[in-house]
């Protein structure tokens, strides 16, 4: 680093704040000039700018901003920059307390070495001791590579942390440059991952390395930028349009998540009646049980003032999840949608599922679910890549959750899926039917071609005999009412109804005590 104003830190003839002036306008000036007029070619805030979008104003308070590295060889004794490429501290969102990195690649292209890394470790412990969010913000070259096993060591030190922190208070994670090498693992363990389009990319090794060990030809954008991981890898729950967009799809995640584990979830001020009717909803479902319909409009029409935050929108788009507000206070929705392939569990909806599901009971957040599900996805390719494992994710992480559950079953409960879907036998506190409910271990006609095969195969007009049966079972089965006969299901509602009996529900649950027997942790199968 050859810029001039990373070298100051010979004692000034002025006055000490005169000399405090100058040391901090110097830290504030990162790798200098060049390199930030440099940042914002490539359409990048730096560091700073980005704390400036993400916390309220002028709510930020720097720690270690003199901070310097101690590194000898490759000319470093002389390049001691303040700050060491990172900015780190603590600010306030909508007043609360938030503690934040913010890596600088003005200075060694945001390289990890191990001033660097000690002070995000500082900042990470005093989020974990305190209590409060910890939001990280990524741009960097990797690990400092002149500083050899130090800054290994230094990424084995954020990723312990990492670890210690979760669930115990909520870490976010913004990709906003370069992720590469082992750096991705601290953004993956964090609990939300925002990438920023055509300017982040995450990857194990970037495509030079893709090219010579596999002879795939790929663009970075291609292999690790925020469309690919948003929507085919799964490791970024949000690709944003671009980086003041990312900051504030951030702070308004926050707005639902409690600042640690014993917290609750903020309160907030809705102008939406709570026992709100939606007449509409009693039609939504259509008469053709085969006929799909968006799971969004009825999610939409039951929350406070239509508003979901969706988590991972553009993967596994067959479940649904994400935050939301009823009667002011904050749940977690998992939803079925029988828009995309019906709304079957398959292995991605499986884990994408879980991981939500075992962070809203992380953090006590409530959980809600609409269920219209036909099953698990048959097939080759699902049996054979573990759709036994992962759906067992699913399964785990409902049956452990202690927090209040509640499900809404809005068409199909079939099968396994039936069980899944917070069933009441999985401890589902509230588990409502709309009328047009099917429950039963299989759809009528695959049930109709087993327990009645001889007589259809016999008959002298098979289809008009399968017909016949497939009515007589739809009679039968599909409703909800031998579910409610046994008090598997709590209440048949009318549609419309459905915000005021979740919102009563969520009340009457507000005191919920249950818990797991004593364990180390439990085993999911990962
Ligand atoms: C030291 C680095 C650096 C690094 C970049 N710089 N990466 N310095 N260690 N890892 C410095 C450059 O020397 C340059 O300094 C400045 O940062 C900006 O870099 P440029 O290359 O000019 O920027 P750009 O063209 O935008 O390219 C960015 C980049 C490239 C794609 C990130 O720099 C790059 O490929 N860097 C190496 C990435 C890498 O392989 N890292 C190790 C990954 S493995 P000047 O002074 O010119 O401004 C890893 C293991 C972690 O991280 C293991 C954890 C378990």
């Amino acid at each position: 680093m050859t810029t001039s104003t990373t070298q100051g830190s010979e004692p000034s003839s002025k006055s000490p704040l005169d000399d405090l002036e100058r040391r901090r306008a110097e830290a504030q000036l990162g790798g200098g000039e060049t390199r930030i007029a440099r940042q914002h070619e490539k359409g990048k805030l730096t560091a700073r700018e980005r704390l400036d979008l993400l916390l309220d104003k002028g709510s930020f308070q720097e720690l270690g901003a003199f901070v310097r590295h101690q590194v000898k060889g490759f000319g470093l004794e002389n390049n001691r920059p303040y700050g060491d490429g990172v900015v780190t501290g603590f600010g306030t969102i909508d007043g609360r307390l938030m503690y934040v990195f913010s890596q600088d690649f003005t200075v060694f292209g945001g390289s990890l070495g191990l001033a660097h890394a000690e002070k995000i470790v500082k900042v990470m412990q005093l989020a974990l001791e305190n209590g409060a969010p910890i939001i990280g913000l990524n741009d960097s070259g990797g690990a400092r590579i002149q500083e050899g096993v130090a800054s290994l060591g230094g990424y084995a030190d954020i990723f312990l942390q990492n670890t210690l922190a979760s669930g115990v208070v909520p870490q976010i994670s913004a990709v906003m440059g370069p992720c590469a090498g082992g750096a991705v693992y601290s953004p993956a363990i964090t609990d939300f991952v925002f990438m920023v389009k055509n300017t982040s990319y995450m990857f194990v090794t970037g495509p030079n390395v893709v090219k010579t060990v596999t002879n795939e030809v790929v663009t970075q954008e291609e292999l690790g930028g925020a469309d690919t991981h948003a929507s085919k890898s799964g490791v970024a729950h949000l690709a944003t349009a671009n980086e003041a967009d990312c900051l504030l799809k951030i702070r308004e995640l926050l707005s639902y998540l409690p600042s640690n584990c014993e917290d609750p979830a903020p309160l907030a001020q809705t102008g939406d009646p709570i026992d709100r009717a939606d007449s509409e909803l009693n039609s939504i479902v259509p008469e053709n049980p085969n006929k799909p319909y968006d799971i969004h409009d009825v999610i939409e029409r039951v929350v406070d003032d239509g508003k979901f935050f969706e988590i991972h929108p553009d993967y596994a788009a067959n479940i649904v999840v994400g935050f939301a507000r009823l009667g002011g206070r904050s749940v977690g929705i998992v939803a079925n949608q029988p828009a995309v392939l019906a709304g079957v569990l398959d292995i991605d909806a499986s884990v994408k599922g879980a991981r939500f599901v075992r962070f809203c009971d992380a953090f006590n957040i409530p959980l809600v679910v609409f269920e219209d599900v036909p099953g698990f996805l048959p097939g080759t390719d699902q049996e054979w890549r573990g759709i036994i494992r992962h759906g067992a994710k699913l399964l785990y992480a409902f049956c452990e959750a202690t927090v209040p559950k509640m499900t809404v079953i809005t068409r199909k409960a079939y099968g396994g899926a039936y069980d899944v879907m917070n069933s009441k036998h999985i401890r589902g506190d509230l588990n409502l039917a709309w009328p047009t409910a099917e429950i039963a271990v299989m759809g009528p006609k695959g049930a109709v071609e087993i327990i009645y095969k001889r007589q259809i195969a016999d008959a002298d007009d098979p289809a008009a005999t399968e017909e016949r049966f497939i009515e007589q079972y739809r009679e039968k089965f599909a409703n909800p009412y031998i579910a409610a006969e046994r008090g598997y299901v709590d209440d048949v509602i009318k549609p419309s109804e459905t915000r005021r009996v979740l919102i009563r529900g969520l009340e009457m649950l507000r005191n919920k005590v249950a818990s797991n027997p004593r364990k180390k942790h439990g085993n999911v199968p990962l």
